[in-house]
């Protein structure tokens, strides 16, 4: 049979890792596929930059449409990034009755419910493994693997520009705007690295897995996102001292008043294998009713890592080219006409325990000021360290650790706090889960 011709839209870093994977392992993908692949076209801005992939034999353009309304192929692979040429161009090709795979998860988390209608209609597959947490399959896994479960919660690195920031600020006290520029050059970083840093990144990748494990529609607006770029040395230092790790976690959780959807910097006991993830590498800790947790590892960004879950939805959407549409696993793991209206939760709504801390004047009474307004707010603290003053600052960091509370009681007493005169500038507030399997 002939090989099954694909049209590739991009051939920067995943593109070019996508081309080298097919080629390199062509034999074996065959013999898994039932079929060869082949990359016949492919578009990118600038035809005479130099590409990090043979493109010998691939017909090249500038422009996007050409590829997907070439009649010849049959699959368009997506790797342009971005949610406004490449939404135009995948529902283009959807309508041309072309398959899709796609490794942008801006893209499904915001477009999604309307592509995967569309692509419903018109019987095509549209594959996203690559979108989420780079060559881990975790898509697959939870869709498939875990189909079996009720979801309770599931909590993740899922960006690897931010695991990597905040490893090397670990490990070897570098600055964070030198390691962000090392992670732009390995080819990790969003076209604009804030998506990684402000945690926007790992919103989407986040809606994406909310929907697949609770089967909801996609709703990036829902999410409640804070990124890593107000992580202070101090911050990993202190927490360290106490035992913890801050990571930076998308947690999603089903409880009884709805879903919670968050994405923030988080303290994480140092025992758990998650606080052990490090450097650009994602894990995503699943915890379903009749397994109890499953933990996915591997490379979250970079070329090949990413190609190997591009070319794997390759080999399935030319395995079931020809089955049934009617029959094919569902887009977000659960039938379209049967997913959840559940809500989700106010990020006020939710309950977390935190780590604190406030610059304060060095005088007797300010740490007394400090407790009784949190225990006025309902709020017990686990545990107090006071630091001396930083070199060149008179003032001293108290650092507290609290027990659960919701987020509307913490938010009402660090305002109380802030309003003291004894105290300088805004309180950091880093949220904590003990992810125990409960
Ligand atoms: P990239 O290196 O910036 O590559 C983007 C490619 O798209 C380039 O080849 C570029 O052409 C081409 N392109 C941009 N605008 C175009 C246009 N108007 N017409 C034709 N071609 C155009 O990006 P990337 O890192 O490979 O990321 C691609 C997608 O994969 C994004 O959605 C990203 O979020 C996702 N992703 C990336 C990683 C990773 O580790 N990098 C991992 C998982 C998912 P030129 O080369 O000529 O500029
Ligand atoms: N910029 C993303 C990251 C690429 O660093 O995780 C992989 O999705």
């Amino acid at each position: 049979m002939d090989a099954v011709k694909v049209g590739l839209l991009g051939l920067g870093t995943v593109g070019g890792g996508t081309v080298t994977v097919l080629r390199r392992n062509a034999e074996e993908i065959t013999r898994r596929a039932g079929r060869g692949i082949s990359i016949t076209h492919a578009a990118a801005r600038d035809l005479s930059k130099p590409r990090n992939c043979d493109t010998t034999g691939i017909e090249l353009t500038t422009d996007a449409e050409e590829v997907v309304s070439n009649p010849e192929t049959e699959i368009v692979v997506e790797l342009i990034g971005g949610d406004t040429l490449a939404s135009e161009m995948v529902m283009k090709a959807i309508d041309n009755g072309k398959h899709v795979v796609t490794a942008n998860k801006a893209l499904i988390a915001k477009h999604g419910n309307e592509i995967f209608a569309a692509a419903q209609k018109k019987g095509v597959m549209v594959a996203f493994e690559a979108a989420v947490a780079g060559g881990i399959p975790i898509i697959k896994a939870i869709r498939e693997g875990l189909a079996g479960n009720q979801i309770q919660w599931l909590a993740g690195i899922i960006n690897g520009t931010g695991n990597f920031i905040l490893t090397e600020m670990r490990d070897k006290g570098r600055d964070f705007d030198e390691v962000l520029k090392e992670a732009q050059q390995l080819g990790y970083a969003e076209a604009d690295p804030t998506f990684d840093v402000e945690g926007i990144d790992a919103a989407h990748k986040l809606t994406i897995l909310a929907s697949i494990a609770f089967g909801i529609p996609l709703q990036f607006d829902a999410v409640f996102t804070e990124g890593i770029s107000k992580i202070t040395r101090e911050d990993v230092a202190y927490a360290e001292e106490l035992g913890y790790r801050i990571k930076h976690l998308g947690l999603t959780r089903r409880s009884n008043g709805g879903v919670e959807l968050r994405v923030h910097p988080t303290l994480i006991p140092e025992r758990r294998l998650l606080a052990n993830v490090d450097g650009v590498m994602n894990a995503v800790l699943v915890m379903g009713d009749a397994v109890g947790p499953t933990m996915y590892y591997g490379a979250g960004a970079g070329a090949e890592p990413t190609a190997s879950a591009v070319v794997a939805d390759l080999v399935d959407v030319v395995r079931v080219l020809t089955s049934d549409p009617e029959n094919r696993v569902p887009h977000l793991a659960f039938q379209a006409n049967r997913l959840s209206d559940m809500p989700i939760l106010d990020m006020t709504q939710v309950q977390t325990a935190y780590y604190l801390r406030m610059q304060a004047e060095d005088k007797p009474g300010v740490l007394a000021e400090v407790t009784r307004i949190l225990g006025d707010s309902g709020i017990s603290i686990e545990a107090i360290i006071q630091k001396e003053p930083l070199p060149g600052s008179d003032k001293a960091n108290i650092i507290m650790l609290t027990h659960r509370v919701e987020e509307r009681s913490m938010n009402e007493a660090i305002a109380a706090i802030e309003s003291l005169p004894v105290i300088h500038g805004e309180v950091t507030r880093i949220r904590m889960e003990t992810l125990n399997a409960d």
